[in-house]
């Protein structure tokens, strides 16, 4: 499976969703994450994604972002469509330890 990483915080962009063949994005309210029991590993959205913040969970040290990406994507609403990203989103590019404004 694809995951979403904290690069994603903040900058939420949502290229990703509409690329995705099987709709496997939810959303929560300062980012996505991906369905580890839907996705069909194709790979598509790895490139689309602006702030690079989607990974194969084959590299090293994404455990802990696939459980977030497990536990979140059952709670969370499937999104579909991209809507406009945050105003600040491209501030957020790349920013360091952006996991403390996962749940801000
Ligand atoms: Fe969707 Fe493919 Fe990305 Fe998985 S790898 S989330 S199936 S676009
Ligand atoms: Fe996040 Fe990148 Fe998608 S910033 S919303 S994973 S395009």
């Amino acid at each position: 499976t694809y995951v979403v990483t904290d690069a994603c915080i903040r900058c939420k962009y949502m290229d990703c969703v509409e690329v995705c063949p099987v709709d496997c994005f939810y959303e929560g309210s300062n980012m996505l994450v991906i369905h580890p029991d839907e996705c069909i590993d194709c790979g598509v959205c790895e490139p689309e994604c602006p702030a690079e913040a989607i990974k194969p969970d084959t590299e090293p040290g994404l455990e802990q972002w696939l459980d977030v990406n497990a536990e979140y994507a059952a709670k969370w609403p499937n999104i579909t469509v991209k809507r406009e990203a945050p105003k600040d989103a491209d501030d957020w590019q790349g920013v360091e330890g952006k996991f403390e404004k996962f749940f801000s």
